[in-house]
This record gives C-alpha cells, structure tokens and sequence, in this order.
C-alpha cells in the first residue's frame, strides 16, 4: 500500500518555497544546458542555488563552493550575475566544472566538435580489443566500443577543445559500458548477457557499441554549451581550483558561500566516474575525500569526517567578508552540524527544510534536507 502523501499535497501543507513539485519544476528545467553535460550523483539542483544567492549573497558578489561537485553553484552564479569559484578534491569533477563554467570561442569550439563526430562517425570497428585496451577497458566494454572509445580517445589532444572532448568521452564511455540499465551508477561485475531489465519492463541486452553514444552526445553538448553561452551574464568569471578545501588557498575574499558537503559513508565521489578515471588518466586523490564509504561509518569514520568537514568549513569561513554567509545544504540524520559550525568557528542564524523531489510522486514523503545559514562567530 503506498501511505506517502503525493507530492501536490505534500507541498501544499508545507511552506516550502524551496521545495519544488515535478510539476512546478519539471526535470528539464532541473538539468537545463550545462546541468546535464554528465551524470552526476549527489547533485543540488540550480533553482534552490539561485534562491539562496538572492537571499544571502551580496548582488553582483562572488561565491564559493568549497564541494562544488559537478558545479551546480558555479554555473548558477554566471547565470544569476556573480563570480564564482569552486574546488574540489575529484579530477574529474574538476574538469567538468572547468568545461562547464569557461568561456568559449563558440566559432572554435563548433569547428572541433563537428571535426570530432565528423572522425567518430567515419571509424570503422573491427571487433578486436585494441593493443593498447586495460584490463579495465577490457572487462567492462564489447571489442567494437572499446575500438571506439579508444580512437576517440585519440581525437582529444588534437584539437584545442580537448578537454570537452574528454568529458563527451566520459560521458559516452559511462553510457558504453557492459551494465544493466538499472545499475549504471556503481555496477559490481559486467554483464555479458540479455537479462530482464527492471527498468524498461522487458529483456534488454549490455551494449555492444559505443558508437551512437559518442554522436549523440558530441552534438548534444555543442547544444548546450551554446545555449549556457546565451543565458550566462557577460563578464561574470568562474574559477575551479582542483585540490583539498581544507587546506587549499582559497583565493577570496567572498561575499557568501554555497555548498553541500559529502555525507558520511553515502556515496564514493571518485568511483562514481571511475570510467572517467580508467580513459582518462586523471589524477586520483581518494585519500582525500571526505566521507568516503570505504571508511564505513563507525566512531572513528564520523570523527575524521567531522573533523574534515569543520576543517573545510572553517578554511572557507576564513575568506568570507565581515558579515558574509555561508549556506550548507545537509541531511543531517546524524546530528553532526551543530558540533561541526561550532568547530568551524560559525554561528547559525538561520535553517530552512525542504521537500527533495526524487522525481517520482510515488515517494513523496520520503527525503527532506536543511539549508544552515551560518556566519563567522
Ligand atoms: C555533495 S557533493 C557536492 C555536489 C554539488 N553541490 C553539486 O551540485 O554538484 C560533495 C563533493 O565534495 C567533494 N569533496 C570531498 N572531499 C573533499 C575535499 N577534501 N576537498 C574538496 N572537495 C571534496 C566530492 O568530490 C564531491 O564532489
């Protein structure tokens, strides 16, 4: 029996102008331009960004995300007309931020990716791993993608938009793997044959090529990059800083600060994008990130994750302006963040909750967050 409550009514009991219904706030409007360039798990969304830049940030400011994830603060504050910088401790965070947030020469970068899938769609797969494929590319992609995704691979370092042709490669090599289409966030083992597919309701089979993934997505970020071109204010900056938020210089001063801060033992910001990391040969800093599941979630787990994340808060606290803000999206089951601000040297001076839409109505009820406002004691 489902006792949730449906989300119209739900929000209509609840004064929640920072909860936002499928309906009011559709999925497309969530992922709108560059949201969507990869998937990322553990997102906000730009909506309750852009509420929270206009209540507590100084207009025309800058802001920092010292988690800034996939940049959902970043993007948000060029759209909304602040300068913004963010860091984060995963490679390929970093460089989705990066791909998202500069600007480009639209002239250029249409001229590369069109020389891309132009590449893309001329190769021709013989079915063979190629010499060169890991143990890695060898386990989780079919011969044929393996051949693509490796001559694409290729494609990145001769054009001068090489970095949003890694990012498409990422994103098609996520999509290219042998998984089900229900477990594509941390799949175990590949699947090697047709199994019955929860999500689609019938028999589907694991990929066989990487091919239309490529095509797809290569057109499908020009796409968007040029409509984040249009919507983001002129002149306003970004800078992604990759590295430790504990210890790194922050480069501020800022007017406020908006972040969410990994939780403990929920999700493995590194694995997620493992594909990435195996293609690409980013950097790997797992030591680093906090919250990690592989720490468990025993005593010692949640000390060192309170101590990195009062760390982390209480380096960016130190490059607000007098008076400035920080607002820390958490779910706070734990009841940690109030010995966490106290450490970081912060005083709450204002909490809102919020509804989080998880898309279906069906689990209405089911996940709430809180916004901390917080300033320097
Ligand atoms: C909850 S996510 C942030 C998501 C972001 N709000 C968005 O919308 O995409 C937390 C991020 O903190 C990063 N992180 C974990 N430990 C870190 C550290 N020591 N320094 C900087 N970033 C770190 C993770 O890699 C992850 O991307």
């Amino acid at each position: 029996m489902n006792v949730a409550a449906t989300q119209e009514a739900l929000y209509h009991t609840h004064d929640l102008d920072l909860s936002w219904s499928e309906a009011t706030l559709p999925e497309r409007e969530r992922t709108k331009h560059v949201h969507r360039l990869h998937p990322y798990l553990g997102k906000f969304i730009p909506q309750l960004v852009e509420v929270m830049l206009a209540r507590h940030v100084r207009e025309g400011g800058r802001v920092l995300d010292p988690f800034a994830g996939s940049g959902t603060t970043l993007v948000q504050a060029l759209e909304s007309g602040y300068d913004a910088t963010g860091v984060d401790i995963a490679g390929f965070n970093a460089l989705l931020v990066r791909v998202k947030t500069r600007p480009y020469n639209l002239v250029a970068l249409r001229r590369d990716l069109l020389w891309a899938h132009a590449e893309a769609e001329a190769f021709e797969p013989r079915g063979l791993y190629p010499e060169e494929a890991s143990d890695y590319v060898r386990t989780w992609y079919a011969p044929a993608a393996a051949e693509e995704l490796l001559h694409f691979r290729g494609l990145v370092e001769q054009v001068g938009s090489a970095d949003v042709l890694r990012v498409i490669l990422a994103r098609s090599a996520r999509s290219a793997r042998r998984t089900t289409h229900f477990d594509l966030e941390f799949p175990r083992e590949p699947q090697l044959e047709p199994y019955w597919c929860f999500k689609h309701r019938r028999e589907c089979r694991p990929v066989t090529a990487a091919r239309r993934f490529l095509l797809r997505y290569t057109l499908d970020t020009l796409d968007r990059i040029e409509a984040f071109a249009a919507a983001r204010t002129p002149d306003c900056v970004a800078r992604t800083l990759h590295g430790d938020a504990r210890t790194i210089d922050l480069e501020g001063p800022y007017d406020g600060i908006i972040t969410s801060p990994p939780y403990p033992g929920l999700i493995d910001y590194h694995e997620q994008h493992r594909y990435a990391y195996e293609l690409l040969g980013i950097d790997e800093r797992r030591n680093l990130e906090l919250g990690r599941p592989a720490r468990g979630t025993g005593l010692a787990a949640i000390k060192e994750y309170m101590e990195g994340v009062s760390g982390v808060l209480e380096n960016a606290r130190s490059s607000l302006v007098l008076g400035g803000r920080m607002c820390i999206v958490v779910n706070d089951r734990r009841d940690l963040y109030s010995e966490i601000l106290q450490r970081a040297g912060l005083r709450l001076v204002d909490r809102h909750e919020r509804h989080v839409n998880r898309r279906t109505g069906r689990r209405a009820g089911e996940y709430y967050e809180s916004i901390l406002v917080a300033v320097a004691r």
